[in-house]
């Protein structure tokens, strides 16, 4: 197989959002609980932080993270989580029983410990305007009313001063506990909206898009609830999950290019309804088994009665997985000109890049790996790129390219190349172009079955076999107008070149 890739540095498709590295902790399976709060643990701190969890989220790069749902949300109580008295409730989300022991300001300081800022997302299911209205003048009013009085009395006596919300999460799915139509939702949520502006202007809102493209009112539910929301909110939600289907890896591998489409089509709705400056918001991504959730693990769940924090979707990853991922954070990169942020779903545990065992260690997930080195190198603008070579027939994707490619470069010369081949079994051969700047190759990563591994390979709390090495066969020449690079993707791999400005002598 071949590819070309040409980029020239001053063709940019804009500058990528530190944001654009999110991610989500909800109350749902051990995500919370035993995840990244677990008093007793021996790396906890006198609050409860699992410190061997924070290090493993330090390293992984996370800028933002969504709390406390997802579809825990849409029942929730958000007074459960305050002060001293903390009722067991009723999870009907997940069908578990909440203890409500870490709340409001433990994830708040939670967040501080993990540098990361937080989105928060309001219960707009069984609750509405007034819960709304009081949990952001709870947080972020300075002081002398009753809710923030009561912040301050509680420990917080500084506002928190989140400043993006979410109003509600998947409010179009049958599932979703006080689930709408898109009317019934864009009223409520433009009227929650205009509340939440009116107690502080400087919140960055974002209305709940369809909770995937394959839903029967997609397009329809993101034009009626822009129509009713437009003016009032500054980013519209998009969910999307991969899978693997009966064993349709180049569909699979191709998930990059599902994503793209999906982005671009939920653009256009923006644009079609005239709703002005309206981010995308990509707060939940990620490849997920719904099919093992829906049809094993979900009616066990059910089955099992009501327990706190039950092991819920700990899918354990494999090198496919993490190839995946990395394709899907080139297509965030590949559409910085609409999406302003996004949030890897999740974080610990429930679909997620890092594991705990109670008790036990924390673990690297496959797909650690690609957040990782996405997060760390992946800034300045990001490249508009022309891929030429051979392309793969995909069943749910259609035709694309074998290699999916983002890049980027800072404003210091750096310049980040992240390639995925979606060959199943063959090497590309990749000769990648970059004109104007003459760079030099400073490092390079590959997650890609290596020798005595398949694709389906995992880690464990035991071992972790998966994680990057450097590319073997690279190689740069310098041309007049630039840098051209050659290289060998190995088959089903998701690589990284580091490419670092020459200096020139003087
Ligand atoms: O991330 C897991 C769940 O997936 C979330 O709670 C929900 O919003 C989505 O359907």
């Amino acid at each position: 197989m071949r590819s070309q890739i040409e980029a020239d540095v001053s063709h940019a498709i804009g500058p990528v959002p530190r944001r654009l590295f999110g991610s989500f902790v909800e109350h749902m399976g051990r995500a919370v609980h035993t995840g990244i709060h677990e008093p007793g643990h021996s790396t906890s701190d006198s609050r409860g932080f699992r410190g061997d969890v924070l290090d493993l989220v330090r390293e992984l790069g996370p800028t933002v993270v969504r709390y406390p749902g997802g579809n825990f949300v849409s029942a929730y109580r958000w007074e459960d989580g305050v002060g001293a008295e903390r009722p067991v409730r009723l999870d009907p989300a997940w069908h578990s029983l909440e203890s409500n022991r870490f709340g409001l300001h433990e994830f708040a300081a939670w967040a501080a410990a993990a540098d990361v800022e937080v989105m928060y997302a309001v219960n707009l299911g069984t609750r509405g305007i007034q819960e709304a209205a009081e949990v952001l003048e709870y947080c972020n009013h300075p002081g002398g009313t009753a809710l923030s009085e009561r912040r301050r009395a509680t420990g917080a006596d500084r506002p928190f001063g989140f400043r993006l919300w979410c109003l509600g999460n998947e409010m179009d799915g049958p599932w979703q506990v006080g689930h709408k139509t898109a009317g019934e939702y864009g009223r409520l949520a433009a009227e929650t909206a205009r509340v939440m502006r009116m107690i502080d202007p400087g919140i960055e809102l974002i209305v709940a898009g369809s909770s995937g493209p394959e839903m029967p009112t997609f397009g329809e539910w993101e034009r009626t609830v822009l129509k009713h929301t437009a003016g009032l909110v500054d980013h519209i939600s998009l969910h999307a999950y991969y899978q693997e289907h009966d064993g349709d890896v180049d569909s699979y591998l191709a998930s990059g290019a599902g994503l793209d489409a999906h982005i671009r089509a939920v653009a256009d709705i923006i644009d079609e309804v005239g709703a002005g400056k309206i981010g995308i918001s990509v707060d939940e991504w990620n490849v997920w088994d719904q099919r093992h959730w829906n049809e094993v693990e979900q009616p066990r769940l059910t089955a099992g009665g009501w327990r706190h924090h039950p092991k819920i979707i700990e899918d354990t990853y494999t090198i496919t997985d993490a190839v995946v991922v990395g394709s899907l954070l080139g297509s965030l990169l590949r559409n910085v000109d609409r999406v302003t942020m996004a949030n890897l779903a999740q974080l610990v545990n429930v679909i997620a890049p890092i594991r705990t065992e109670p008790g036990g260690p924390a673990w690297r997930q496959t797909t650690f790996h690609p957040f990782q080195l996405v997060s760390t190198f992946a800034s300045g603008v990001s490249l508009r790129l022309t891929v030429g070579g051979d392309t793969l027939e995909t069943a749910r994707h259609g035709r694309v390219g074998i290699v999916d490619a983002a890049a980027t470069i800072d404003e210091t010369g750096y310049c980040s190349v992240f390639l995925t081949n979606r060959a199943a079994t063959s090497a590309t051969d990749l000769s990648l172009r970059i004109h104007g700047a003459r760079l030099n190759l400073c490092g390079s990563w590959t997650v890609a079955p290596r020798s005595g591994q398949t694709r389906h390979t995992t880690n464990s709390a035991e071992e972790q076999p998966v994680r990057p090495v450097p590319l073997r066969d690279a190689a740069v020449t310098h041309e007049p107008e630039g840098t051209v690079i050659t290289a060998i993707l190995p088959p089903l791999s998701w690589t990284v070149l580091r490419l670092t400005p020459v200096v020139r002598d003087a």
